[in-house]
């Protein structure tokens, strides 16, 4: 247990691993020989099949990232199975967009459980393994619309994602001396179907000008394209850079920052 391992017989925690993003990562890490643990508060049927056929041994826990008591569940169920754990994708999430006005303080603390809080307890759970092994990865997922114009709201969604930034860049200070990495990736808007229906939707009633400043997202992003870039953050040859403890990077296929849409604004 105490003993560090090598590349191929690492254990990696992904959380949201039902799907999307989060099935990404954990089949990707499957392919490159780690076991995985899938935590979900749904099936994970669908990823176990498909990280099975990787060839990885895999052990599906069903979580409630925002239940302490759920992640201490998740921490016993991983170190009973395969000793603890050397990577964490912190991939779980809820998305909303929604008018700040109308945002009641149960949504916004549920965005936070959900987004914020759910790290906090799982880098609790598994970092101490992590720095007794003197070795360990984690990915946590934030997002890129802290960097984008967006009028039609969701500003809790982007506060939660905000957090993550934060809470990475403290730990990856506060844990680098051990060997150990944490990163944040930023992905632009992922196209999936539950994406493009808040897409619609959140264009709908805020008129074509909302959605000419924040830039429609034009092209397919890939979901295993994440999973590949986002798993080198999870390798022996990522490393922590003495002038720079963390990286904020954000997908490629991202549109940057928009600037309002003046000629929008005066019609
Ligand atoms: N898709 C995008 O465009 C996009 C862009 C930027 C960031 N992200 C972030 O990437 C992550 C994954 O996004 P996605 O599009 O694949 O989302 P998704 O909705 O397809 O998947 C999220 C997963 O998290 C699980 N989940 C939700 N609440 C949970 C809880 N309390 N406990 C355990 N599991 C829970 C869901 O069951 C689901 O499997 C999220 O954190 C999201 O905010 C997504």
């Amino acid at each position: 247990m105490n003993q560090q391992r090598n590349g191929h017989d690492r254990v990696a925690v992904v959380t949201g691993a039902s799907q999307g993003i989060g099935q990404a990562f954990a089949v990707r890490l499957a392919e490159t020989g780690r076991r995985v643990v899938l935590a979900d508060i749904t099936d994970t049927s669908e990823t176990e099949k498909l990280a099975r056929h990787a060839g990885a041994e895999v052990l599906s826990v069903h979580t409630d990232v925002s239940d302490e008591q759920s992640v201490a569940h998740l921490r016993r169920q991983v170190e009973g199975t395969f000793g603890g754990t050397d990577i964490l994708v912190n991939n779980a999430g809820t998305a909303a967009v929604q008018a700040f006005e109308d945002t009641t303080l149960e949504q916004w603390r549920r965005m936070m459980a959900i987004n914020l809080d759910s790290m906090f307890l799982t880098c609790q759970a598994f970092l101490p393994g992590m720095r007794e092994r003197g070795w360990g990865r984690v990915v946590n997922m934030s997002s890129n619309t802290l960097d984008l114009h967006l009028p039609w709201g969701g500003a809790h969604y982007i506060a939660s994602k905000g957090g993550i930034v934060g809470l990475t860049r403290a730990l990856a200070s506060e844990y680098g001396p051990f060997g150990i990495t944490v990163n944040a990736i930023a992905p632009g808007l992922v196209r999936r179907a539950a994406v493009r229906r808040r897409h619609e939707l959140a264009c709908r009633g805020t008129a074509h000008q909302a959605s000419r400043a924040a830039g429609r997202p034009r092209r397919d992003t890939l979901v295993p394209g994440i999973g590949r870039r986002g798993v080198h953050d999870c390798s022996d040859a990522h490393r922590r850079r003495r002038d720079r403890p963390v990286a904020h990077r954000q997908s490629r296929r991202c549109p940057g920052p928009a600037r309002p849409d003046r000629r929008g604004a005066d019609r």
